[in-house]
């Protein structure tokens, strides 16, 4: 099988690279800025639509994961012309290439795509993005469903791991208390956050079996942010008096997000033979991959 994965040095396409690699899959990474670490590197800026027809064409590949969109949310706010070509535009040239050679596309979507009035949202609830991110993603789903044959569509949410440059939550946390800096911390946010490797493995299995439609797949535990940070400090014996609850309206944000957009993941749980972790797991195998990473 050949995959063509976008967004292949980003935090989701990195691991998914790198996991079909290992697996002993022919992957092509596209990326933009940052050269991927694994697979075979195609330079593909998704704002030159020619290119991507072009590549489409010469690589062929069987399985297309689009992961690449344009994911910070203020800068979607502020400008929200770039996050239309990133995010919708671009998507809409991949899904008519990804049907014109008959080939399975999935789509990486987010919890945004949701109001987080209700919390803990189902494949079926209604989505209500509050924000021009959640929306040009929202814009990217409703384009794959009328364009697309064989597609399915991963809804995810706060995604941490290891990743060479991109610093997640977790990292955040040990970096700001290991230096006894106090940390202001949302402690009426909640989401799903999600093991990066436990997400891409439940991926791949989507993918192998060829599934369609939508899938939530995150973490199995909705929790707050400051819930997470104590979760993290008390595994890394960090000093828990340093975090400081805060309430999302003190946010100077021109985005708004939502309170809620934990994520329903009986569906997957129920369907995939890998099942989506608790937030004690995950953190349990991250602070393994933190060790070696920090020399804890
Ligand atoms: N991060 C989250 O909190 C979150 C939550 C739920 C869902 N998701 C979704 O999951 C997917 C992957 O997210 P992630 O966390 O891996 O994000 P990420 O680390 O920000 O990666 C996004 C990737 O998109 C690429 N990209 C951006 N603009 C591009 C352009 N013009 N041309 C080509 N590539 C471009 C970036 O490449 P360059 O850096 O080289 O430009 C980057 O590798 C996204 O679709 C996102 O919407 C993310």
């Amino acid at each position: 099988m050949k995959y063509l994965v976008t967004g292949s040095a980003g935090l989701i396409g990195n691991q998914l690279v790198h996991d079909l690699e290992q697996s002993g899959e022919i992957v092509y990474s596209c990326y933009n800025d940052a050269k991927p670490v694994y697979g075979i590197p195609i330079k593909l800026n998704l704002l030159n639509l020619e290119d991507v027809s072009k590549i489409f064409k010469k690589i062929q590949p069987d399985i297309i994961i689009h992961s690449a969109a344009l994911t910070d949310v203020e800068q979607c706010e502020v400008d929200p012309q770039l996050a239309n070509s990133i995010n919708v535009k671009s998507t809409e040239i991949i899904a008519k290439e990804v049907e014109k050679i008959s080939s399975y596309l999935m789509y990486i979507s987010t919890d945004y795509v949701f109001d987080g009035k209700k919390g803990l949202y189902a494949e079926t609830d209604l989505t209500h993005p509050l924000n021009n991110y959640g929306k040009t993603k929202l814009s990217g789903e409703k384009i794959i469903e009328d364009n697309s044959s064989k597609w399915s569509i991963i809804r995810t949410s706060t995604p941490f791991g290891t990743h060479s440059f991109k610093k997640t939550f977790p990292v955040w946390i040990y970096e700001n208390l290991k230096n006894n800096n106090k940390i202001n911390i949302l402690e009426d946010q909640f989401t799903s956050p999600t093991y990066v490797p436990n997400l891409s493995k439940m991926i791949l299995e989507i993918i192998e079996r060829k599934l369609e439609g939508f899938f939530h797949v995150s973490g199995s535990t909705k929790i707050s942010r400051f819930e997470f940070a104590k979760i993290i400090a008390t595994k890394l014996n960090l000093d828990l008096s340093l975090l400081n609850p805060v309430k999302i309206s003190t946010m100077p944000w021109k985005a708004t997000r939502p309170i809620d957009s934990s994520l329903d993941v009986s569906k997957i749980n129920r369907i995939l033979k890998t099942k989506s972790c608790t937030i004690k797991q995950s953190i349990d195998d991250y602070t393994h991959e933190l060790a070696d990473s920090f020399s804890l």
